[in-house]
């Protein structure tokens, strides 16, 4: 079953148009990655479904529903959980703290079971809870944003470029918890990647995405066997 719709999308900040009528689904439990050259509109794309840009046309459905002009707090409580490539924790504040914000829309008795869920999860939090988000490796801190987004347990999880900045040993780390929370939670996920590769590898199917457009999609094992496709977007 499709969770999620995007048709046709067309998308930007202000009057200028960014996503020129672009198309994607998920189905439940799938693991889906966009590829794509920088500045091709793959976080504008993230930031239209999520609901925090104008969409000027097209059509978003959640399980069927018309969601296309939500606010960003009522996708949350529809189910979407999001972590934007910057700025996904708070560097003052404590891990637990952080932790306790993502899911301040939550009951109490929510808070504890999201908070127990994610030192299953990433149990390397759980040793640094009084510690201030800031002090964090780029790895830790990219666990710490995952953990946040799932306090409010979200159906659908979307990650913007989550190995971003990593060395190739904490993005490895990433996916590897990327995988685990998809077995271990099963949630449909949708992630953002430059390092192709290791999203891919982890994923079900793929798109590439240029200059505001659909360029191509397939299964993901298709897209990283496609010699085309690698040489121009996987880096050969
Ligand atoms: N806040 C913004 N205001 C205006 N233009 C933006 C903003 N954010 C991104 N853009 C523009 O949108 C285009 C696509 O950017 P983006 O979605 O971030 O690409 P990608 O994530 O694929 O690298 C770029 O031309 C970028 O300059
Ligand atoms: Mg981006």
């Amino acid at each position: 079953m499709k969770v999620l719709e995007a048709h046709n999308i067309f998308a930007g900040y202000g009057k200028s148009e960014i996503l020129h009528g672009v198309s994607m689904y998920l189905e439940e439990k799938e693991v889906v990655t966009i590829i794509g050259p920088n500045g091709a509109g793959k976080s504008t794309l993230l930031k239209a479904l999520m609901g925090y840009i104008t969409i000027f046309k097209g059509e978003i459905k959640w399980r069927g529903e018309d969601i296309t002009y939500l606010k960003p707090h009522e996708k949350v409580s529809k189910g979407f959980g999001y972590v934007p490539q910057l700025g996904n924790v708070f560097p003052s504040l404590s891990v637990l703290e952080n932790l306790e914000m993502g899911g301040y829309t939550q009951p109490k008795e929510k808070v504890q079971e999201g908070k127990d869920k994610a030192f299953q999860l990433f149990p390397m939090l759980k040793e640094k809870l009084g510690e201030k988000a800031g002090t964090l490796s780029g790895g830790q801190r990219q666990m710490l944003g995952m953990a946040r987004a799932l306090m409010t347990d979200p159906e659908l999880l979307m990650l913007d470029e989550p190995s971003a900045g990593l060395s190739p040993k904490a993005s490895e780390e990433v996916f590897l918890t990327i995988a685990d929370i998809h077995d271990k939670l099963e949630r449909s996920i949708i992630i953002i990647e430059q390092d192709a590769y290791q999203s891919l590898n982890i994923s079900d199917r793929g798109y590439v995405l240029v200059m505001g457009e659909n360029e191509f999609e397939d299964k993901a094992e298709n897209i990283l066997s496609n010699q085309k496709i690698k040489e121009a977007y996987l880096g050969g």
